[in-house]
């Protein structure tokens, strides 16, 4: 039995760790920290928790003794001081994505994690979803051949604020540390899981189209491309009600997956997946997918926390560990620094680059590319420091 502390209890709670760990009978919730006292009110009904394992201050909840584990699902901003605690308190750790708005600091909890001999795992839930596992299975059965180029669609995606109780818009501001690709950060490590090896190089263009008219300060819009030492990957990203899905070709073939509806993963239920073959035939594949959407989410963090409690009591690293978070949050970064800068860059990011040890707000301190359209639509502040400047 594992027993774990909640830390934030907002929207992701709701439609994935609540599902997940009421339905678990070897995950054990015993307590929750909430800076907002609705919040941990309502997370005392959902979990039908006593008054005593409701904390505003987390710092009290490390103090106990009987929790093993505990899940940081706070605005990323604030995970830093909680982690290290957490390490601190010989609590294992699993941390809501992305892991922190910048690389230095998902490197020093690392660090952390390793001195204390603690399992620090990520909540890449997507990894879990059917439809990746159905495409994932498909490369590995060799029904493409060898994957060259795989193209990741998510311009349907939906921009649902968080919990009202709390800030609703704290998405976007900077300090979410980035926009919609920061935030879907899923299609970034799922790009690495599907090519099996990190990447090497980035380039994107990074605009605001959907909210050019509200002064915005991050993307909603990122078009990446990354490329890794066998193939390439481009991912597409935008809140709106653009396409979703996947595409990939290989040496041998290519697939496709659609969703219902066509939107983008995460938000509704997948439907359609098949190859097409050497000889340009079509095979369809069956997906193992729940008929709703919200039931596959659900089972997502389910099969997360499994695979978590299953790593602490083996003493393996989880499917997901802390060192894949900080690789996505590196390429996302490194998308953001390519668009500012009109160059392609390389990945891992050298540990002196600003953007390694401040996140979006190193951004101000590279030479921007005049032409650069982030630079022109005014996001991350780059902007405003030129004008300072000049
Ligand atoms: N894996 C996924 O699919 C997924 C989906 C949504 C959100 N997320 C991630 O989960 C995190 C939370 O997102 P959300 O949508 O639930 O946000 P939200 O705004 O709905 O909830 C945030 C909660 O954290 C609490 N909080 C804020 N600061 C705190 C602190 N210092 N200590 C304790 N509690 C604090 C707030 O009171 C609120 O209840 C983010 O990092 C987000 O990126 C992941």
């Amino acid at each position: 039995m594992l027993n774990v502390g909640l830390i934030g209890c907002g929207n992701v709670v709701s439609y994935g760790h609540k599902p997940a760990l009421t339905a678990l009978d070897d995950v054990n919730l015993v307590a929750v920290a909430d800076v907002t006292k609705e919040r941990r009110l309502i997370c005392k009904e959902w979990f039908t928790l006593p008054d005593e394992a409701l904390y505003a201050d987390y710092k009290d909840m490390l103090a106990r003794d009987d929790i093993d584990a505990v899940c940081v699902a706070v605005p990323q901003g604030f995970r830093r001081e909680i982690v290290l605690d957490a390490f601190a308190a010989g609590k294992h750790v699993l941390s809501e994505k992305p892991i922190a708005t910048s690389p230095a600091v998902a490197t020093e909890m690392i660090e952390a994690a390793h001195s204390a001999g603690l399992v620090f795992g990520m909540v890449h839930n997507y990894l879990f979803l059917p439809e990746f596992i159905a495409i994932k299975n498909l490369i590995q059965s060799g029904a493409i051949g060898q994957p060259r180029v795989a193209t990741l669609h998510f311009l349907g995606v939906i921009d649902y604020p968080g919990a009202a109780e709390y800030k609703s818009g704290w998405r976007h501001g900077l300090e979410a540390g980035g926009g919609v690709l920061a935030d879907m950060i899923h299609a970034v490590y799922l790009a690495e899981w599907l090519f099996d090896t990190p990447a090497t190089q980035v380039m994107a263009f990074v605009d605001a189209l959907e909210y050019a008219d509200e002064h915005p300060v991050i993307e909603d819009l990122a078009l990446v491309q990354i490329a890794f030492p066998n193939g390439y990957a481009a991912i597409h990203m935008g809140w709106g009600k653009g396409v979703g899905g996947v595409d990939i070709s290989g040496s041998d073939g290519h697939l496709r997956m659609r969703y219902h509806q066509y939107q983008s993963s995460g938000f509704n239920r997948p439907e359609e997946l098949y190859t097409v073959d050497a000889n340009w035939e079509r095979h369809d594949h069956p997906i193992e997918s729940l008929p709703a959407h919200a039931a596959n989410i659900a089972l997502s963090f389910a099969k997360l926390w499994t695979d978590f409690a299953d790593a602490i009591a083996t003493e393996r690293p989880t499917v997901a560990p802390a060192e894949s978070g900080l690789r996505a949050l590196e390429l996302v970064l490194g998308a953001y620094t390519s668009a500012v800068t009109g160059r392609v860059i390389t990945l891992p990011l050298g540990k002196n680059t600003p953007v390694f040890s401040e996140g979006v707000q190193g951004l101000l301190h590279i030479n921007p590319w005049p032409q650069s359209r982030t630079v022109a639509a005014k996001l991350f502040g780059i902007d405003e420091v030129r004008a300072h400047e000049h």
